[in-house]
Formats: structure tokens, sequence, C-alpha cells
């Protein structure tokens, strides 16, 4: 498949080097294409400058947001929650129509420091936001409740024994999906339903701030035992 990861934080270069190695042709997504390659620290998650990743993963390719979704299968949303919508409107409707829309974001709200707060829950969900602001996308909500490691490679972790839950309208982009998570190495991919279940998926993310703290690691997972 041609996936476009939109992001180049920890979760897009993790993902876009796990779908590589599967033998996918990743392109990732950035504002500025020139700008994110002349970082030189470190940023604010502690990666490496991403010239450096990309040095180590020369069959990924960087694009601009408005460039990136061109002729891609499946487009992946790896940008911060506040700033999901202005990346997706940077690839354009265009890019987006008709395309299964791989939704990992978290609607984290750091104005209060740590652990960040929820933007959205409830009644509603950032996943439930985009869609509706891309009606022609298909946007399926997974992976957003672990961490960026355990998305990419789930058997370095209690031999993949735990759960990725997937939630969305359209079937065939769930179905999409879930064959993805299976290349990934998840075994227990739970659907949770239409994509308003996105609300439950991504208010665990206050419960999983916790566990972090609680495990002082963020390499754990959910299983759902039944
Ligand atoms: N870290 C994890 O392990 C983890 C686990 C589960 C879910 N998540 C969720 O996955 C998403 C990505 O997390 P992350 O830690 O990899 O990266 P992040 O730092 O949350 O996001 C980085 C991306 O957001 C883009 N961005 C930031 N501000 C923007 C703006 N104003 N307009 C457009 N784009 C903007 C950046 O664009 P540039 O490339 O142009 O800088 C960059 O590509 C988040 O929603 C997070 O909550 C993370």
């Amino acid at each position: 498949m041609r996936i476009a990861v939109l992001g180049t934080g920890s979760v897009g270069r993790t993902l876009a080097s796990a779908f590589a190695r599967l033998g996918h042709e990743v392109t990732v997504g950035t504002r500025d294409v020139a700008g994110t390659l002349a970082r030189t620290g470190p940023d604010g998650m502690g990666n490496e400058p991403y010239s450096a990743w990309a040095q180590a993963n020369p069959e990924v390719r960087l694009a601009a947001f408005a460039d990136v979704a061109a002729d891609a299968d499946l487009v992946v949303n790896a940008t911060s929650g506040d700033a999901s919508l202005a990346a997706l409107r940077a690839v354009g409707e265009d890019g987006l129509a008709g395309r299964v829309v791989l939704d990992v974001a978290n609607p984290l709200d750091f104005s209060r420091g740590f652990p960040p707060t929820l933007s959205v829950q409830g009644t509603d969900s950032l996943a439930e936001q985009l869609q509706r602001a891309f009606p022609q996308a298909r946007v399926v909500k997974a992976l957003n409740t672990m961490t960026a490691s355990v998305m990419a490679d789930p058997r370095g972790l209690a031999d993949g024994q735990h759960t990725v839950f997937v939630c969305g309208d359209d079937a065939a982009a769930k179905k999409t999906v879930t064959g993805l998570l299976a290349q990934l190495g998840h075994r227990d991919v739970l659907d949770l339903g239409d994509l308003s279940t996105a609300r439950g998926a991504e208010m665990l993310l206050p419960l999983w701030l916790r566990l972090y703290a609680a495990l002082g690691t963020s390499e754990f997972n959910f299983k759902i035992v039944r």
C-alpha cells in the first residue's frame, strides 16, 4: 500500500519505519519540509532531529501536508491532537476524499501541565470532529490507547497478547485498518462499533496516563479478557 503518515513525532516516525519494513511505500507529512529538515536539536519529546532519523530510514520520503496524500491508499493522522484539524486542512479535502484515515491522535490539552486533560470528551471525540470536517474521508480510530513502540511492534510486549480497539462508520475502511494492524502483529483487534465509540477509546487516555505514572513505563497495554 501507499501510506501517507501525517506527523514527524515519535508516532509518525515509529509507524512510518514499521510500515516501510513491511514493504509499504511510505511518505511522512510535515508543515514545512525544508524547516523540518533544518532542525538540528532534539524535539520537545527528546527525539533526534528528523534529518538524522531520515538518514537511518532512507526508504521513507518526506513531503508537505499538501502533497503527501496525492496518491496514498491510506492516510495516518499522527499529529498533535490540538493541531490535527489544521494538519488535515493542509492536506485538503481532495487529498482526503475517499481515503481511509487511520486516526491515532489524542485530544490532549497540556495548558494546565501534566497530566494533560482531554479537550473533547463525553459527547464528542477528536475522531468525530475530523470526520465531520471531512465527510468524504473514511475515518477509523485505532492505536491511540498505547505508546508508539507498542503500536508498531505489539509482539515486543507480552508476546502480543493485548488489545487494540477499532472504531469507525465505514466497514471496508475498518477492514483495511484491521489488515494493517494484523501485519504489525496485533492479535486482538476489538471492533467497538461506529465512530462515536472513539469517545471511549479517547477517554481511556486519562487512565492510560495514570497507569504510566504508576508503572513508571509507557511499555504496557490494555488487555480485554472475555
Ligand atoms: N507518543 C505516543 O507514544 C503516542 C501514543 C498514542 C497516541 N499518540 C498521539 O499521536 C499523536 C502524535 O504524537 P507524537 O508524540 O508522535 O507527536 P506530536 O508532537 O504530538 O505531533 C507532532 C506532529 O504534529 C504536527 N503539528 C504540531 N503543531 C501543528 C500545527 N499547528 N499545525 C499542523 N501540524 C502541527 C507537527 O508538524 P511538523 O512536522 O510540521 O512539526 C508534527 O508532525 C498525538 O495526537 C498523540 O496524542 C501519541
